[in-house]
């Protein structure tokens, strides 16, 4: 495996791949990798010749007063683990390589960006799908993989991609979880221990609600509400920022759940913040 600090060296590499027919398969990350990333990468593996993984805590991603400097950071873990994995290149680069001085240009979805995670975090987004987009330009892939826990994320970029052309097929990983259910999350370290225990209960609580779903409820609202108290009774001392129910690609808030829906929330703890879905919902019946 190859650490690549330089864009240019980047593209480079990429572009003789490009030359040669070689697929070519993208994981961004923010480092700090886990199982859940590696099952990004090894997904990337299966389907792709050559694997870059990126390893970049994206400064334009964090709002003021959120967690940039002090987000977690182990270079040396994640080439362990992205070696480990089957990824050809890591890139690593600084922020001033990926943006210059005076950089004006942004990437963004707004009609997906305002709601859940981007009613709080304005600019998240548009750093994300910024930053995306240069990987993109750089490593010109075949598939990127995203981890459906990030799922606005992924709708976003999926339409992102779709919107400007990209031609990379955006492929979405099933969210990986420790044994009692609560989602990986490099933020997961923020957690005291009695909110370590409790967590789980961001994933039950979604379990609840679809299986209220799944049991005939068609009413988005009492289904919400239900899951609050849930949340309430079990984590009484973290905060829901928003629990919603919405359609899982356009992401408007549902209030019959008459087809798909996505239940979504993140809630915060003393310092971690975080997020977690279930999609649910009802197939059409053949007439
Ligand atoms: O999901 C993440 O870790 C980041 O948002 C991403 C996609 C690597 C962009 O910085």
């Amino acid at each position: 495996m190859n650490i690549v600090k330089d864009p240019q060296e980047l593209r480079e590499r990429c572009r003789d791949w490009q030359r040669r027919g070689v697929v070519t398969g993208l994981v961004p990350t923010m480092g700090y990798l886990h199982a859940g990333h590696a099952s990004l990468l090894r997904i990337a593996r299966e389907r792709a010749a050559r694997v870059v993984a990126s390893v970049f805590v994206n400064p334009t991603q964090f709002g003021p007063g959120e967690d940039l400097d002090a987000y977690p950071r182990d270079l040396d873990h994640d080439a362990a683990l992205a070696r480990e994995a089957g990824v050809d290149v890591l890139f690593t680069p600084s922020a001033e390589a990926m943006y210059a001085p005076g950089a004006a240009t942004w990437v963004e979805v707004p009609e997906l960006s305002k709601m859940l995670c981007g009613a709080t975090r304005p600019i998240h987004f548009r750093g994300v799908c910024t930053v995306v987009s240069k990987l993109f330009l750089l490593v010109q892939p075949r598939l990127a993989v995203f981890g459906e826990k990030d799922w606005q994320q992924l709708a976003i970029l999926r339409r992102m991609t779709a919107d400007l052309g990209f031609p990379v097929e955006i492929v979405g990983a099933p969210i990986v979880r420790e044994a009692d259910g609560l989602a990986l999350s490099s933020r997961n370290v923020y957690l005291t221990p009695e909110e370590r225990a409790a967590a789980p209960h961001i994933h039950r609580g979604l379990e609840l609600a679809a299986s209220r779903v799944a049991a005939g409820e068609r009413d988005a609202g009492r289904i919400l509400a239900a899951t609050a108290a849930y949340f309430a009774e079990k984590m009484p001392s973290a905060t829901p920022e928003y629990l919603a129910c919405v359609h899982p690609e356009r992401l408007f808030a549902l209030d019959v759940i008459d087809g798909p829906a996505l239940f979504a929330t993140a809630v915060k703890f003393s310092r971690a913040r975080l997020i977690d879905n279930r999609l649910a919902g009802v197939t059409a019946t053949p007439s």
